[in-house]
């Protein structure tokens, strides 16, 4: 009896050096969004560089920014990594995450400065990646289409029921199509557009890269997405041809963001610094993300698209990362495209 009471308080203190230890260590609620893989390869990379212990929650950038809104009285996450830029402006705006000037700024690339410049030092890009579409080759030569090769293109009726796309509230990869559509466009132009693509578009996704990987499985023809999404796909060995649209197209600056009222300030800061180092960008290749890294030092991976290739329009972040504007779109893109899910 005493033996067990001796072992049990044994016990108990154990656990309370190990709940200390914890905490020594520190704790951090990471939001993610970029593709799972790479959230869980950076969450279990940081967890071994500092011991900090992560609870990690993947989820679409409009998603996210809708749950740190909704959060914003009783926080639960400490910081967000990665997705759109625009959504990170967003929260930015309305003061939704903290300002932050990482000593590691000196290694950026310019874009990824003057981002955290329009955010007010509240949000800073992590890496780059234009905007496209992918098709799969095998099912093209089935139907006799012609290859994609245009914006133009993926409204015409040949393509009725082909193309794949996220849902714009949900995912960023959709909110840049409609915001670069716009630019490219013109808005009314735009909303002519959008209305003939929902036309050949066979489903909505939640997630931006949902569309590619549907393609690369034969359950789509085309899918909207980021350029790098495309080519992974392609490295995978999927049967997905990757195009950047021949009028021109926009381009994201994956963004991270701590957030306001962060109850692991602390934790969120180590990651935030150590996120933008050379070596922790050199994991999205390790987990087969092709984005352009922010750190100049950082590789950018032999897959990725080369920027210098696509038709870059001059996308204006601050516009479309404003609070006003990003409500707004979305909000007639409700009133006129009429999507069912
Ligand atoms: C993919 C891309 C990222 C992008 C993200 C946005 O993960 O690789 O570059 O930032 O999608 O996700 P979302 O689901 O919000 O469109």
């Amino acid at each position: 009896m005493k033996l067990a009471r001796i072992a049990l308080s044994a016990l108990v203190s154990a656990a309370a050096l190990a709940a200390a230890d914890a905490s020594a260590q520190g704790r951090l609620n990471l939001y993610c969004s970029v593709q799972e893989d790479w959230c869980q390869l950076m969450q279990t990379e940081f967890e071994k560089a500092t011991g900090v212990r992560v609870a990690m929650t993947r989820k679409s950038s409009g998603e996210t920014y809708a749950q740190i809104k909704a959060e914003k009285d009783n926080p639960r996450g400490d910081i967000w990594w990665g997705g759109t830029g625009d959504p990170h402006l967003q929260a930015a705006e309305e003061n939704l995450t903290a300002a932050y000037e990482s000593p590691r700024m000196g290694e950026m690339q310019d874009w990824a400065v003057q981002q955290w410049k329009t955010g007010r030092q509240r949000t800073v890009g992590i890496y780059a990646g234009a905007l496209g579409f992918g098709f799969n080759t095998e099912l093209l030569a089935k139907k006799s289409l012609p290859e994609p090769k245009c914006w133009a293109d993926l409204v015409k009726p040949e393509y009725k029921g082909e193309v794949q796309v996220a849902n714009p509230h949900s995912s960023g990869t959709s909110y840049t199509m409609v915001a670069s559509l716009v630019q490219i466009l013109g808005e009314n132009g735009a909303f002519d557009y959008l209305r003939k693509l929902n036309v050949n578009v066979n489903q909505y996704t939640k997630s931006g890269a949902a569309p590619i990987v549907a393609a690369g499985r034969g359950e789509t023809l085309v899918g909207i997405v980021f350029m790098h999404d495309a080519i992974t796909q392609a490295v995978r060995n999927f049967p997905i041809k990757t195009v950047a649209p021949c009028e021109g197209t926009g381009y994201e600056i994956g963004s991270m963001s701590i957030i306001a009222g962060a109850r692991n300030m602390e934790s969120a800061r180590r990651f935030y610094d150590w996120a933008l180092t050379a070596d922790a960008q050199a994991l999205g290749a390790k987990a087969q993300s092709y984005q352009v890294p922010s750190n100049r030092n950082a590789p950018t991976p032999p897959q990725a698209p080369r920027l210098s290739d696509v038709k870059l329009i001059n996308y204006d972040f601050q516009k479309f990362g404003s609070s006003d504007e990003r409500k707004r779109l979305l909000t007639r893109f409700d009133a006129e495209i009429k999507i069912s899910n």
